[in-house]
């Protein structure tokens, strides 16, 4: 029987939600409806992520617990990236999961759908280009912040990483595509464009390269606000930040992962950056635009990693003074180089590492969110706080800022921020001054 209803989830990155939210549009337009819960779900979407350990157990873990107490289960389909690393052998480690698809290859789900439906256990990992694009339906909903992917892959290689495996060599979509699906965004009530990449800043549709293309978004009816996420240090070029200086629509917000403190861990990591040369960049940006807030992700305990390596990204956390910064433990993935490199850390000595590094980060996170107190801001609403009357928004610089108003989820009404907690702000909303 063909299934009616569904329900994805989506672990992982930011081009996981947005690949999830595309799967639920293509499954409606074929005529199926979200379900209310799980238990009522015809077709389960695991949209899974494969970048560190616990997210692909997690994941497996998941698919167990789909079996229903009266023993029936629902379709299960196994997407994102640990479908695409594990292809055919995901169907071996669970016999529950009846369809595999990856992250390139998800377009081709209401045929793969049909199939699982006739008792076909279909896999489908291929990366043609940009098609998955061309064969999904026109946004017709969208969040106040909304994903758009522009640039998907990564020709990098750093040692750790799965994600040159998971989603393939580094492509981008045409200038056309992304400018048409913004539009359709913004007349979806988006006010806010999030341009996503696994090296975003790598966006180049012939001569033109992601600034333009900022640019151009920047005079789409509707769009208030553009941020991009994840840039890589070496592609960081000076039009991306003269564009932060001359775009008022791009918020003041950077992050710009470095990984570690030490250049001989970077070497290590085949980097293609130095500490020195990521400085450069955000010495570089701070010029442009003074109010920046920075923010990164870094790994603690790769392999060979002293405890030297480890205080030289401690200090490099002091110098630049981050907004906001993610740190993980390293994560040995199967197929990777750093995988089997000697001199493997510990876990005593990552998990003590990662705790100090956190707490300063943590540190710096509050003395950010200080460091705007007192100020007049302009946050976008995003939804509902806790308290009656109490909304949340974004700030600029992305920090989070709960105030009471009767603004609704879309507005963009000014505040003045009052105090300041390590992850969020509260603001008051300023009396309307009448013209
Ligand atoms: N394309 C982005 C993001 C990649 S994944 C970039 O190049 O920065 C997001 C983050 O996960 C990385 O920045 C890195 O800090 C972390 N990460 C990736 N592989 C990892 C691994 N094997 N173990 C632990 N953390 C990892
Ligand atoms: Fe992974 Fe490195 Fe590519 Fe980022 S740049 S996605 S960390 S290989
Ligand atoms: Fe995870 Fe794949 Fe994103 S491995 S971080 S879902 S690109």
């Amino acid at each position: 029987m063909n299934p009616t209803t569904f329900q994805i989830k989506s672990f992982g990155c930011q081009m996981n939600v947005y690949d999830g939210e595309r799967m639920a549009e293509l499954l409606q337009a074929q005529g199926m409806s979200p379900a209310a819960d799980r238990e009522e779900a015809d077709l389960v979407v695991l949209n899974t992520c494969h970048i560190r350990e616990k997210a692909a157990g997690k994941a497996y873990s998941d698919v167990g617990r789909l079996r229903r107490e009266d023993g029936s289960k629902p379709l299960v389909a196994l997407a994102g990236c640990v479908a695409q690393a594990e292809g055919a052998e995901a169907k071996r480690r669970s016999p529950l999961i009846d369809i595999v698809v990856g992250p390139q290859a998800y377009h081709r789900l209401p045929e793969m759908i049909a199939a699982a439906s006739r008792g076909a256990r279909p896999v489908d990992t291929d990366m043609p280009a940009t098609a998955k694009f061309d064969a999904l339906p026109a946004r017709r909903r969208a969040a106040p912040s909304a994903f758009l992917t522009v640039q998907e892959g990564c020709d990098k290689f750093c040692t750790y990483c799965v994600v040159p495996y998971t989603r393939g060599a580094e492509i981008s979509r045409s200038w056309d595509a992304i400018v048409a699906e913004a539009r359709q965004l913004a007349d979806a009530g988006a006010r806010e464009i999030v341009l996503l990449g696994q090296n975003v800043n790598a966006w180049s549709d012939g001569p033109r390269g992601l600034a333009q293309l900022i640019r151009t978004l920047a005079g789409v009816h509707g769009v208030d606000r553009i941020r991009y996420t994840t840039s890589h240090p070496t592609d960081m070029s000076d039009d991306l930040i003269a564009a932060h200086g001359e775009v008022p629509e791009l918020m003041p917000y950077l992050h710009l992962p470095v990984q570690s403190g030490s250049n001989r861990i970077l070497k290590a990591m085949n980097r293609s950056h130095t500490v020195e040369t990521y400085l450069a960049v955000l010495e570089k940006m701070r010029a442009a635009r003074p109010d920046v807030a920075l923010s990164g992700d870094f790994i603690v305990g790769f392999p060979g990693e002293t405890e030297a390596d480890f205080e030289a990204t401690l200090s490099l956390v002091d110098e630049v003074g981050y907004a906001a910064a993610y740190s993980f433990k390293y994560s040995p993935r199967p197929g990777t180089p750093a995988a089997v490199m000697e001199d493997q850390i510990p876990r005593e000595i990552m998990d003590d590492r990662l705790q100090r590094l956190q707490a300063r980060i943590n540190e710096h996170q509050l003395a950010f969110n200080r460091s705007t107190v007192g100020m007049n801001s302009q946050i976008l609403i995003e939804r509902r706080g806790r308290r009656e009357g109490q909304m949340i928004g974004r700030s600029p610089w992305l920090q989070s800022v709960h105030v009471e108003t009767s603004a609704k989820p879309g507005d963009i009404v000014d505040v003045t921020l009052l105090s300041a907690g390590p992850n969020s702000m509260m603001g008051a909303e300023r009396q309307k001054v009448a013209a």
